[in-house]
């Protein structure tokens, strides 16, 4: 949602470009190599979004007919129009519950080596959830739950599109929150405010083989450094203001707390309206009134705070979503 102001345009304008498909972006490059480097990994592959990012790395995690547990309400699983099914041939289970999932979910869904059994190969983990409400995954948690993956060899990915948010909100360091990962993905559209672009990164060898399968996809851009620049410019400028979209979001929060909102993690609030009011009916009449909310079930509406929304904007949010929930 998020539109890019005078000086990030003005870094897309200045940007040095070269052909990426020939690996001669200048940009690019300096973009894949911050990225791994602030992520704690070998190398990175500049994809046009989260849902790229997410897909390579289960292309080169996998193989055909690999079964890849995910937790509840994953945007791999319900938002990427089943590409995980039609691209590798992969099928999704779902573990635990509200996005996370504890070291027995992983243990209970593995079968026994035989024939008519699926081979579960990977772990997909989502943070923060988008589904679950912005939620950041517990330490303690997510870390026996890679332990125990890896206990049983399974490779690990991770869906960072708001992994900044995580970082920002908690205080754990970006590569500490991918510590245990094979794969992370993050998104420099969503909080960080650039147009377009993810980064999935991996060690040298896998992205190696995530760029022929982005090539594949037709993923493969050309002067792409003019998107890659907006993406510099938001980790430069954008990254610790995070913090202010967390502050917003928890003022939602206080302010529609009497009308279902629940307790934000980071810059997702999520209301459960009362009287089972439909969710389309609120968000539509929200809209005519100049705020932007999503249905994210038949009564629950997604909030969300960003760059462009400022403390003014959220007030007056306030005094328009209370309105409405109380009508
Ligand atoms: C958790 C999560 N992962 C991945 C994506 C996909 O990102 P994109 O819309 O850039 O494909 C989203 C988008 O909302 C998301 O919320």
């Amino acid at each position: 949602m998020t539109r890019p102001g005078p000086a990030m345009r003005q870094a897309m304008a200045d940007a040095e470009v070269g052909d990426d498909v020939f690996r001669e972006d200048p940009t690019v490059q300096r973009l894949e190599e911050r990225v791994a480097s602030m992520l704690g990994k070998e190398a990175g592959l500049f994809v046009p979004s989260g849902t790229m990012g997410n897909q390579l790395a289960l292309l080169v995690l996998t193989q055909r007919g690999d079964e890849v547990l995910v937790g509840e309400g994953a945007h791999c699983l319900w938002y990427e129009t089943s590409a995980a099914a039609v691209l590798g041939q992969l099928q999704l289970t779902t573990i635990g519950r509200g996005g996370f999932f504890a070291p027995d979910d992983i243990t209970d869904a593995l079968h026994p080596p035989a024939d008519w059994n699926p081979r579960v190969t990977v772990v997909a983990f989502e943070n923060t959830h988008n589904r679950a409400g912005g939620r950041i995954w517990p330490v303690a948690m997510r870390r026996a739950a890679i332990e125990r993956a890896k206990s049983h060899s399974l490779l690990c990915h991770l869906d960072g599109a708001r992994l900044c948010n995580a970082s920002v909100a908690s205080g754990e360091s970006l590569p500490s929150l991918c510590d245990g990962f094979e794969t992370v993905s993050i998104c420099l559209s969503k909080g960080l405010g650039a147009p377009a672009g993810s980064v999935l990164v991996s060690s040298r060898a896998r992205i190696a083989e995530a760029r022929r399968w982005r090539k594949r996809l037709g993923g493969g851009m050309r002067q792409s450094g003019i998107l890659a620049a907006a993406g510099l410019y938001a980790l430069d400028h954008h990254l610790d203001r995070l913090a202010d979209d967390h502050r917003n979001a928890r003022r939602l929060y206080e302010a529609l707390a009497p009308h279902g909102a629940l307790v934000p993690d980071s810059n997702i609030v999520m209301v459960d309206l009362a009287n089972g009011a439909s969710a389309e009916q609120f968000c539509a009449r929200a809209k005519a009134e100049g705020v932007l909310a999503s249905a994210f079930g038949p009564s629950r509406v997604r909030l969300v705070t960003h760059l462009d929304v400022t403390s003014a904007d959220v007030e007056r949010a306030i005094a328009v979503l209370t309105k409405l929930a109380a009508s």
